[in-house]
């Protein structure tokens, strides 16, 4: 496994659509090791191929707190098959936008059909915590950033804050 460079926003990469996966081989098992191993490292409690520059639709997740054993989900071509009606607002950040928060409105669970590590076809439903988590790496595979979910206003206040101290680290 390797820790790849996560890329930061406005990188071109992090606007495009992601193709789908046409077979989860070893190659792909390999690449959502890396991810995990990235994410872990980072660290976070997701992450999408195109946030290492890997214009796949694949992401990682596991939402297992410090003292729980890890609990890896991977996920393959994942769709977003229903939405609740609920809405609910949850604080949000993304390894993309390091040190950038803001509250999101979205649906509060939804069902998510992915392909496993082994190409079968599952689905999952979730609420909280894994519902927001969900939805958001699902986003980065269609090219959309929590902040692009936010009002014009917020979003440049939010990519200007990125943008220094970027520049600062630099
Ligand atoms: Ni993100």
């Amino acid at each position: 496994m390797a820790v790849r460079r996560i890329l930061i926003a406005p990188h071109p990469l992090l606007k495009l659509k992601a193709r789908p996966v046409e077979r989860v081989d070893d190659e792909i098992r390999r690449l959502m090791d890396d991810m995990l191993e990235t994410m872990y490292r980072a660290p976070g409690i997701g992450l999408a191929a195109p946030q290492i520059g890997v214009s796949l639709r694949v992401v990682v997740v596991d939402l297992a707190k410090k003292d729980e054993p890890p609990a890896p989900m991977r996920l393959v071509n994942p769709e977003i098959t229903w939405r609740s009606e609920e809405q609910v607002v949850m604080e949000e950040g993304c390894l993309s936008l390091p040190e950038q928060f803001a509250e999101v409105t979205r649906p509060a669970a939804v069902k998510v059909r992915y392909l496993d590590e082994r190409g079968e076809e599952r689905e999952v439903e979730a609420d909280g915590m894994l519902a927001r988590c969900l939805q958001h790496e699902v986003d980065h595979l269609d090219g959309i950033l929590f902040v692009d979910r936010l009002s014009p206003l917020k979003r440049n206040m939010i990519m200007r804050k990125l943008a220094k101290s970027q520049r600062a680290r630099a």
